[in-house]
């Protein structure tokens, strides 16, 4: 007897096949009962024939319980009809373990009763895809930065910096002393860049944002990329290529998951290098024109601004040139133009928001002392990163691109905590 995963029937039609699964859904009728098997690989639909089968299989598959695990025995056919392509004619059902009272049915849920029930809610077609789709974008990225000279390097998680501001910092301590749960590995990632050229790194973040919006978390995962002597365009192409690929990956490679979450993929295979450019300057223009009185040069954008500007085009959007006083202590300013750095956001169309922070960084010691200064930090606590100056300093130029965003965007899903298996919100630690 051959030993199948559902997403391996394909390979075996008229073959008769022993899966592992659990029972997702069912229903019945005097002659035939329908059951919904899942096994994490994917989803088949078994049926079961009650003149083709012993009476004591027909009644298993009758009284069968949701979430029940089973041992399924049956016969690989096409079927033209099922997003799959496949079902399972079952010749026999080995009950493994019956479920009770399992609380996530097919019915509608409110988000807190399935917030509390994550640890099951994962198992639903839904949440499946989601993950499925988050894989895809993490392999994706492997396999992008591994193709194109990057090495992989991992930033400490447990720091005694604060690259993104001081303001949104988990402490805790380590030992003696003061430390901080890492916001950014970029830091790190730049005295990587010293040593191996072009790196990338991809781990968990944290920032204590009092927001509760659908685009924060208070974990995520970014992908953040450094690399030396690569200047302020070079960067962005390096970004606008890595998004399309990871786009164009899912689209190939997640087709099923795609279309059990009704994502309109006509949107997503718009995603092609090069995207386009706009100043913070016609931003700000840009916004006025649209009747946002609230905004004035040197504001930060919200997520109003940043949909209203998404709006406009069907691609990305890189926003550059922020004022400098806007943005972190590290970004190298504009050299025609103090007042501005040489950073870009990339803003996800379809109202998603901001899923790359990237910049050029400062590279001149004098310079990056002055901010250090001005921003009021512990030159001591940045020596190390300052001396990345004082040997061999190189322009270089990195960013970071927020996962669960980027996860939300092209799976379609309205909120980030969706996008990770177990979400860390504002009021949330649990499961
Ligand atoms: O723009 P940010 O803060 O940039 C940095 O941390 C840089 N040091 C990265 C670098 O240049 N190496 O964050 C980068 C991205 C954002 O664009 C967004 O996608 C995501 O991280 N992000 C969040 N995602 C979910 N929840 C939050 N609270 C997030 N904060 C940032
Ligand atoms: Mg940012």
């Amino acid at each position: 007897m051959i030993k199948a995963t559902i997403a391996e029937l394909p390979k075996y039609v008229d073959k008769e096949v022993k899966v592992g699964a659990w029972i997702a859904n069912k229903r019945s009728s005097g002659k035939i009962a329908f059951l919904q098997l899942r096994d994490g690989s994917g989803f088949v639909q078994g049926v079961i024939v009650k003149s083709d089968v012993a009476e004591e299989v027909f009644q298993t598959a009758k009284s069968i319980t949701q979430e029940s695990s089973v041992y399924v025995t049956g016969t690989v056919q096409k079927d033209e009809r099922s997003p799959f392509g496949y079902e399972l004619l079952v010749t026999n059902i080995e009950l493994i373990h019956t479920s009770t009272d399992y609380p996530i049915t097919p019915k509608e849920h409110g988000t807190e009763f399935l917030m509390d029930n994550r640890h099951l809610w994962l198992r639903s077609k839904r949440q499946h895809a989601v993950m499925k789709v988050r894989n895809e974008i993490i392999r994706a990225t492997y396999e992008f930065f591994n193709e194109n000279g990057f090495v992989k390097v991992d930033p400490p998680i447990l720091t005694g910096s604060a690259p993104e501001g001081t303001t949104e910092l988990f402490a805790t301590k380590y030992f003696e002393e003061d430390a901080y749960l890492s916001q950014s590995g970029q830091l790190y990632m730049e005295a990587a860049a010293m040593a191996l050229g072009k790196v990338f790194s991809f781990g968990p973040t944290f920032r204590a944002e009092k927001s509760k919006t659908r685009r924060h978390l208070i974990e995520f995962w970014m992908i953040e990329p450094e690399m030396a002597f690569v200047e302020f365009d070079e960067n962005l192409e390096v970004q606008e290529q890595y998004v399309s690929y990871v786009v164009q990956s899912v689209l190939k490679n997640c087709q099923l998951e795609l279309n059990t979450l009704g994502r309109d993929v006509s949107k997503l295979e718009k995603i092609t290098a090069p995207f386009p450019r706009i100043s913070y300057d016609d931003a700000i223009t840009f916004l006025h024109e649209k009747g946002f009185d609230d905004i004035e040069w040197g504001d930060d954008f919200g997520s109003p601004h940043e949909t209203a500007i998404a709006e406009s085009f069907d691609k990305p959007v890189f926003i550059t040139h922020y004022p400098t006083k806007i943005k972190p202590f590290y970004m190298q300013p504009d050299p025609e133009r103090e007042d501005v750095v040489l950073c870009a956001d990339l803003i996800a169309p379809e109202g998603y928001g901001e899923i790359i922070g990237g910049s050029e960084r400062i590279h001149d010691m004098d310079l990056l002392n002055k901010r250090v200064e001005e921003h009021q930090l512990d030159p001591e606590t940045y020596k190390w990163y300052l001396e990345l100056r004082e040997y061999g300093s190189v322009p270089h130029s990195g960013f970071g691109l927020g996962l669960e965003r980027t996860v939300a965007w092209i799976t379609g899903v309205e909120h980030v905590r969706e996008t990770i298996p177990f979400p860390r919100l504002l009021n949330r630690l649990y499961p």
